[in-house]
């Protein structure tokens, strides 16, 4: 299906046919559609929640809040390499186990009465343990919940037993990265809360059309150029609750005075592809198009992830209620060897902040006029086809039984 008119056509992969290109947004705003999201997505999803880089060693540990499922989560590595995730509660009265953070610790006392967890979870210590009657111990470790590492991410998955295992939830995309993470480390992350329903988030996030307007100022003329003057994405694939598209590079484009000492100091991050597509996973730019930015694939329901050459973004939309959406930008460079190649980095990386701000300018706004219920079906484009494949999959979970 390509879109006529345009100089680059788009290549359209997977099923397009039964996408709604009107969607119903009111209804999705709504507190009980929510819990229904909650319920039927969240605690079905195999979610990204931390790097197993994150807790490099045995006894590593972080602690993860998360207000989507009503949880805070102990990640942990166990003393056999093998990395854990746990309700982050006291198995004696409830207490929350580790409060904040993260570190390596040979075991984890609870502050309240002192019993005592290993790594594993499992329970050492019960302080006093003879005024206790049947106690048993072997039943009292930690509260598991289903762990598995895909590649760097540590995905976890809170139902009781999971509808399917990791790897097949990520489909197609499973066996596309091999080695990709490895290569990068963590160049900065930002935190901020927005008032704005994590559908519209996200949604902001995956689609190219609002390049050329939003970003005019930052970054007027990176993508597409006189031969795709439109920004059309050269290639769109719509998994079976996944998506991946590719962002067009604009060949024409002239460095900036900035940009040209950021790389001659180090390397092409943006605007441009390098060219060296050695060592780049069968994922990465899978149409090996020529003119190539970076991919932007959507791991349903609430990561986005910017895969670049040398570098990647990741972005966590985690809703706290209907109109209250934590999000989080991670930036993971390739590792600097010297100093030239530092503070290449920070030129990327200030503006890759003054990016994702212009990104976040329209949530708040979006959310006040769109709950006023004056527009209660917006139009997508097909460049847009992002969010219809993605509303069409949440509308399968949650019909779901
Ligand atoms: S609640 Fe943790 S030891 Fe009592
Ligand atoms: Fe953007």
């Amino acid at each position: 299906m390509p879109a006529m008119s345009a100089r680059v056509q788009t290549q359209f992969r997977g099923e397009t046919g039964d996408l709604a290109h009107r969607v119903p947004i009111l209804e999705k705003l709504a507190p009980a559609h929510f819990e229904q999201e909650r319920a039927k997505i969240f605690r079905r999803a195999w979610l990204p929640v931390a790097h197993a880089s994150d807790v490099p060693e045995p006894g590593s540990y972080l602690v993860r809040n998360l207000p989507t499922l009503q949880t805070s989560l102990l990640v942990a590595r166990g003393r056999d390499g093998q990395v854990r995730s746990f309700h982050n509660v006291c198995t004696h009265r409830g207490n929350k186990l580790v409060r904040e953070g993260h570190g390596c610790r040979r075991q984890f006392s609870c502050g309240f009465h002192g019993w005592t967890f290993s790594p594993e979870g499992e329970l050492l210590v019960v302080t006093d343990e003879h005024q206790f009657q049947d106690l048993d111990k072997a039943s009292l470790g930690l509260r598991p919940v289903h762990t598995e590492v895909w590649e760097d991410l540590v995905f976890v998955n809170v139902e009781p037993e999971p509808r399917e295992p990791l790897r097949a939830w990520l489909g197609e995309l499973a066996g596309d990265y091999g080695g990709y993470f490895a290569r990068h480390v963590r160049a900065s992350s930002n935190r901020v809360i927005v008032k704005c329903n994590w559908n519209l988030c996200v949604n902001s996030f995956t689609e190219g059309y609002h390049t050329l307007y939003i970003h005019r100022n930052s970054v007027p003329d990176y993508q597409g150029g006189t031969i795709n003057p439109q920004r059309h994405r050269p290639l769109m694939q719509m998994f079976r609750r996944h998506h991946r598209y590719s962002a067009p590079a604009n060949p024409d484009h002239v460095l900036t005075p900035a940009e040209a000492l950021a790389v001659k100091y180090g390397r092409k991050i943006l605007p441009a592809f390098d060219g060296d597509m050695t060592g780049m996973p069968p994922g990465v730019n899978p149409a090996r198009y020529e003119h190539w930015a970076f991919d932007v694939v959507q791991f349903f329901p609430n990561v986005v992830i910017l895969f670049g050459n040398h570098w990647h973004i990741e972005l966590f939309f985690w809703p706290v209620d209907a109109t209250t959406t934590e999000v989080v930008q991670d930036f993971w460079f390739y590792t600097p060897a010297t100093i030239g190649e530092r503070v290449s980095h920070q030129f990327f990386l200030s503006r890759g902040r003054q990016v994702f701000l212009e990104d976040l300018t329209t949530l708040e706004a979006q959310q006040e006029m769109l709950s006023s219920g004056a527009l209660t079906h917006p139009q997508l484009s097909r460049q847009e086809m992002s969010l219809q494949h993605r509303y069409k999959v949440t509308q399968e979970m949650l019909a779901a039984p």
